[in-house]
């Protein structure tokens, strides 16, 4: 597993930040599980969460409907998001950026200010413990059937518990 990133500073919240390419699948269902499984472990007094997507065409909208009902289907709220863009301002808010495939990875890296800032950005299944060298990637459901999208929400629980695990240990 990879070290998380310092806090940028220590008098407030660390902030994760969650990106995909659409900002309408995949990172915003990283950041409605991750922010429950924080509340649940009385950490999110503590570690803040955001998303957004390396494209703008779905800025301002609601969540893909797929998305949104394989997360209410599973207990989780979906209603509160609005698609954002990620841009190079977003270096400046956020301690940790997880990517959720390697183009999105490659498109974040490309906006970093500095290497410094480049370090922030890890893919989110480095936290998986099922992972390997040739299966890192959050695999995009957006083309496909309503079954990627539950097998995107499993790797996002696995991950996100054993991402919570780490945080717990060092913030
Ligand atoms: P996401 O999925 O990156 O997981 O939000 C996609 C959503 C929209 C598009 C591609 C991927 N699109 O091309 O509009």
């Amino acid at each position: 597993m990879p070290e998380l990133p310092p806090p940028r500073d220590q008098r407030r919240s660390y902030r994760i930040a969650t990106v995909c390419l659409g900002n309408i699948c995949r990172s915003p269902m990283a950041e409605v599980v991750l922010s429950a499984a924080l509340e649940d472990a009385g950490l999110d007094d503590r570690v803040e969460v955001d998303s957004s997507g390396t494209g703008g065409w779905h800025t301002g909208e609601p969540m893909d409907d797929r998305a949104a009902e394989t997360l209410g289907a599973h207990g989780y709220d979906p209603s509160r998001h609005r698609a954002q863009q990620f841009d190079t301002s977003w270096f400046d808010e956020y301690d940790l950026i997880l990517t959720m495939d390697h183009a999105n990875d490659r498109d974040v890296r490309a906006l970093a200010p500095s290497d410094g800032d480049a370090q922030r950005v890890q893919m989110f299944r480095a936290y998986d413990p099922e992972a390997s060298a040739s299966d890192d990637e959050v695999p995009d459901p957006w083309y496909g059937g309503q079954d990627g999208f539950e097998r995107v929400l499993a790797m996002v629980e696995r991950t996100t518990k054993a991402l919570v695990d780490a945080l717990d240990a060092r913030v």
